[in-house]
């Protein structure tokens, strides 16, 4: 039984939405409501709580009965009417425009979410994934030159943070000369900005302002200008059926992704190299066999899923397993406790690298939701790990700053959206011959 347990008896008796005391290590909680049922009515704000793997698939691959129009705020600030009968498919259409994040493709239900994704899915080409990569490569590289001879680095500000955030401003031809300016002005968290903290701040307007308005003045410029950049072809995107977007439906599509990709990123990276720093075994078999690295990735991913929860609300009254569903219910699946679920993953504990089926983890969803930017994300962790393992020996987490290994203290940023640490201080040896 785990300390937590212990000292405060049936953990589903905390609130999640607001418990610090949750935050830490949240898997026993979920655990607990697994053992309940994996669907469980948590008492506090009404929410279906979802912790089995099968039951959140379902939930996933029916958008016709489960409504994204929630899936980033869950129970706030909670739906702007009041569901009457066994269908609010009407109420959810009529009150949309007063959803936060409404006008983003996340909370889209079919049809207009296609409509969003397909525009997306001509941003994403394989060939501007595949030059992003080498930007990766050379990206990693600089960060690292920052810290190498320190022998130490704060993962966090020094690597991960501004590492995703340039990747996805050069996945979507922000000019490198631009690229400090984004640094900067993005570094800092705004009010409101931050969705899901435990303190309930709802969140602001559009906490994507000042991206807004930097990609709407790129646009409007390469529409006027083009210029053969990858700008200019962001600026031509069409629609499948060959109409020309307006320009703030390009620029949405584009700004969000810096909201859906860099923080969920820079936690899978952090989680990442904490294992790295942690088990020293398991970095030694990662360094002997660099074949293991994309396996290390998605066992990363499953045991540390960054989202911690994703909403649905039920259009209509159905079922889900043996538990009634009415309509309005919000739905709250747990990617991290999906991905622990016994009866899909054996010893759901364990960091495997053997593990065979551990793609199936839903760290980036099921469905018409599913991450697009996953590949991504994926790519990300690879070329930092190997990046690390390459340039550095001897990774190890600091005891003088998480204390020593039988007593670790780490944070974890305090929302019930996100799971992941604020800061990791690792130590290490440079290489005498780097690997560049
Ligand atoms: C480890 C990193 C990431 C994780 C764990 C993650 C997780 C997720 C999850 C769980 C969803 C589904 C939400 C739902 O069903 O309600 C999602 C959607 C989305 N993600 Fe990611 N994501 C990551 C990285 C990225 C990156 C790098 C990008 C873009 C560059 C991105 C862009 C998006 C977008 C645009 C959506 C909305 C898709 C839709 O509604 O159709 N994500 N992500």
């Amino acid at each position: 039984m785990s300390e937590l347990k212990e000292s405060l008896g049936e953990l589903s008796d905390l609130n999640f939405f607001t418990a610090e005391e949750l935050v830490p290590d949240p898997y026993p909680y979920f655990d607990e409501l697994r053992s309940r049922c994996p669907v469980t009515r948590e008492p506090h704000m009404g929410v279906l709580a979802i912790t089995g793997h099968a039951e959140a698939v379902t939930v996933f691959k029916d958008p016709d009965t489960f409504s994204s129009c929630i899936s980033v705020s869950g129970p706030f600030p909670g739906l702007p009417f009041q569901p009457e009968g066994d269908d609010i498919g009407d109420q959810i259409e009529k009150h949309r425009s007063e959803l936060p994040l409404h006008e983003h493709m996340v909370t889209m239900d079919p049809p207009e979410h296609a409509r969003a994704r397909g525009l997306l899915s001509r941003l994403l080409t394989p060939r501007r994934i595949q030059e992003n990569e080498q930007f990766m490569w050379r990206l990693a590289d600089e960060f690292i030159d920052e810290f190498i001879e320190r022998g130490e680095c704060e993962l966090m500000e020094d690597y991960a943070k501004p590492f995703s955030l340039l990747v996805i401003a050069d996945l979507l031809g922000v000019p490198e000369e631009d690229h400090e300016e984004f640094r900067i002005a993005l570094g800092v968290p705004r009010k409101g900005a931050r969705p899901g903290a435990l303190d309930n701040e709802v969140l602001a307007d559009n906490p994507l302002q000042w991206l807004d308005d930097k990609f709407t003045a790129y646009i409007e410029d390469r529409r006027r200008e083009p210029r053969g950049d990858v700008l200019t072809s962001l600026a031509q995107a069409k629609y499948k059926d060959g109409t020309t977007p307006d320009v703030v439906e390009v620029v949405r599509t584009a700004t969000f992704l810096f909201a859906a990709g860099q923080e969920t990123t820079t936690k899978l990276i952090s989680a990442a190299l904490r294992v790295v720093g942690e088990r020293p075994d398991l970095q030694a078999r990662v360094r002997a066999d660099r074949d293991l690295i994309p396996t290390f990735v998605e066992e990363t991913l499953r045991l540390e899923s960054p989202v911690k929860s994703d909403f649905r609300v039920a259009r209509r009254t159905t079922t889900l397993g043996d538990t009634p569903v009415p309509a309005g219910t919000t739905v709250m699946i747990c990617p991290g406790a999906v991905n622990r679920d016994p009866e899909h993953f054996p010893e759901p504990d364990t960091f495997d690298l053997d593990r065979t089926n551990v793609r199936e983890h839903l760290a980036f969803g099921r469905g018409i939701h599913s991450c697009p930017g996953g590949p991504l994300a994926r790519v990300e962790g690879r070329v930092t790990l190997e990046k690390f393992l390459d340039r550095m020996d001897d990774i190890k987490v600091s005891t003088a700053h998480h204390g020593p290994s039988d007593d670790r203290r780490y944070q974890f940023e305090p929302t019930y959206i996100l799971r992941g640490l604020t800061n990791l201080h690792l130590e290490f040896t440079p290489r005498e011959s780097e690997n560049r």
